[in-house]
């Protein structure tokens, strides 16, 4: 056996999971004020020779059975490819989102799907009584006797009766309201460990476990570091900023590509899937948009479309007023020093007023064609197409510069149904186009005059 030999205190953010060896005010990470909580852990020698006779005999991989190809297909097809073809037995996967995204309804529908395939389900609601996932379940159909639902928070007696009855899946609504016993809910401590329990229970039973995630205001799984290092799949609900659809995000996952997107529309009948998304632009095309472009940054790794809208008006004022809502001052003051000094417009005589769409404060300087597209629009009156995406930074000699990630940009682009990106020519010229579909023109500039 390892010998215990010391025992020692670490101290977590109890908002976002940052670890530090001494208690600190504010946090580092997210900036939280007083939010350390101190937590004791253990230290194990390992220098016992005798434990080498514990080990099991480590095996070659043709040796080794391969458990994680049986899947519970749920027949819901964009959930399906998410993740991989199905929810792989035995696993345990995050579900994260903002409150009233729709996270409860799509386990809910998850469950249906499964139940009415003859799979068993448990589900546990920490948030709200039988009652009231009554009413909800009312709205999205008929249900059946496989699947079972409780409200309790104590995972000492959620776990026994798990074990006893190994349901196919296990839904946990949510794992902040989840005690191990009689613990304070919510707190990292607690989260770690009935994240753990529930893992453990995943791998010994092989119940697929999904457990609902709160996220916190900066837009993180609370206890995020924690929780996505100990589940297999980490999938997360947002609405787009654009069309009001909720997108549902695959970051991390042990069974497939960790690339994909499914996109959904909340109805009044529960969560329906949008297949074809490029339907919708179909009906937008009249009207006068002018001043409107759409561009596609990406905030912590996660690719967000947003509509940059720009007004340029004849000014009455001796200094024309210049605002932006949602990005730099002083970059919106270069940019139009730009389009004046390499496009020839002078715009001395115009107010400008940008905004970004969706309340987003953006630092990714990659929006920077929109906002240039979007001023010259509304300043030649002229709709600019609502389905082509502009994505670049621009230089002050006009050119356009490198920027990263474009393949997540331009696959979900595609993917949300977009026609047309434009994209610097640094960036796509050794782009291998092969891996895109035929649906979406790339166009590469170098240039903003081009
Ligand atoms: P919910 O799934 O409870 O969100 P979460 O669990 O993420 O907090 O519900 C999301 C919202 O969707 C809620 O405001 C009610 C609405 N809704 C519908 O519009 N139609 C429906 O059929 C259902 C079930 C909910
Ligand atoms: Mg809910």
């Amino acid at each position: 056996m390892a010998k215990k030999t010391k025992r020692d205190i670490v101290y977590f953010c109890n908002e976002c999971g940052y670890e530090s060896g001494k208690w600190l005010g504010q946090c580092p990470t997210c900036g939280s004020w007083n939010s350390f909580v101190e937590q004791k852990i253990e230290h194990i020698e390992y220098l016992d020779k005798n434990n080498i006779d514990e080990l099991k005999e480590p095996l070659s991989l043709k040796d080794i059975e391969s458990d994680n190809t049986y899947r519970l297909k749920t027949g819901i097809s964009e959930f399906d490819h998410l993740i991989g073809g199905g929810i792989v037995k035995g696993s345990l996967t995050l579900l994260g989102g903002a409150p009233g995204i729709g996270k409860s309804t799509l386990v809910l529908q998850i469950s249906k799907a499964l139940s009415d395939k003859g799979y068993s389900v448990l589900y546990v609601s920490g948030e709200e009584n039988l009652s009231q996932i009554k009413l909800r379940a009312d709205r999205i159909g008929e249900f059946n006797q496989k699947i079972k639902f409780l409200d309790e928070t104590e995972l000492n007696k959620i776990i026994p009766y798990a074990i006893k009855t190994k349901p196919d899946l296990l839904i946990i609504d949510s794992i902040q309201t989840m005690t191990e016993s009689g613990g304070i809910a919510g707190s990292i401590t607690e989260i770690k460990n009935s994240a753990q329990i529930l893992f453990r229970l995943a791998k010994d039973n092989h119940i697929s476990v999904i457990m609902i995630g709160h996220i916190t205001k900066d837009g993180n799984v609370a206890g995020p570091k924690i929780l996505e290092h100990i589940v297999d799949t980490v999938l997360y609900f947002e609405d787009d900023q654009i069309k009001q659809y909720n997108l549902l995000r695959c970051y991390k996952n042990r069974f497939g590509s960790n690339k994909e997107l499914a996109v959904f529309e909340m109805t009044d009948k529960g969560l329906k899937e949008v297949v074809n998304p490029s339907m919708i632009f179909l009906d937008e095309k009249s009207g006068d948009n002018s001043g409107c472009a759409i561009t596609c940054c990406i905030d912590s790794n996660k690719p967000i479309f947003l509509e940059v809208q720009a007004l340029v008006t004849k000014s009455s004022f001796s200094m024309p007023r210049r605002t932006i809502n949602g990005s730099d001052f002083n970059r919106l003051n270069i940019l139009i020093a730009i389009i004046e000094k390499r496009m020839n417009i002078s715009l001395f005589e115009y107010d400008v007023y940008v905004n970004i769409t969706g309340g987003l404060k953006i630092k990714d300087t990659s929006i920077d064609l929109a906002i240039i597209m979007a001023i010259l629009s509304s300043y030649k009156n002229k709709n600019l197409p609502s389905d082509a995406v502009y994505c670049g930074e621009v230089g002050l000699s006009g050119e356009l510069r490198n920027i990263p990630n474009v393949d997540i940009r331009i696959k979900e682009a595609s993917r949300l149904g977009y026609k047309k990106i434009y994209l610097p020519n640094l960036s796509v010229r050794n782009l291998d186009k092969d891996l895109f579909n035929n649906n979406i023109e790339i166009v590469g500039k170098d240039n903003v005059v081009s």
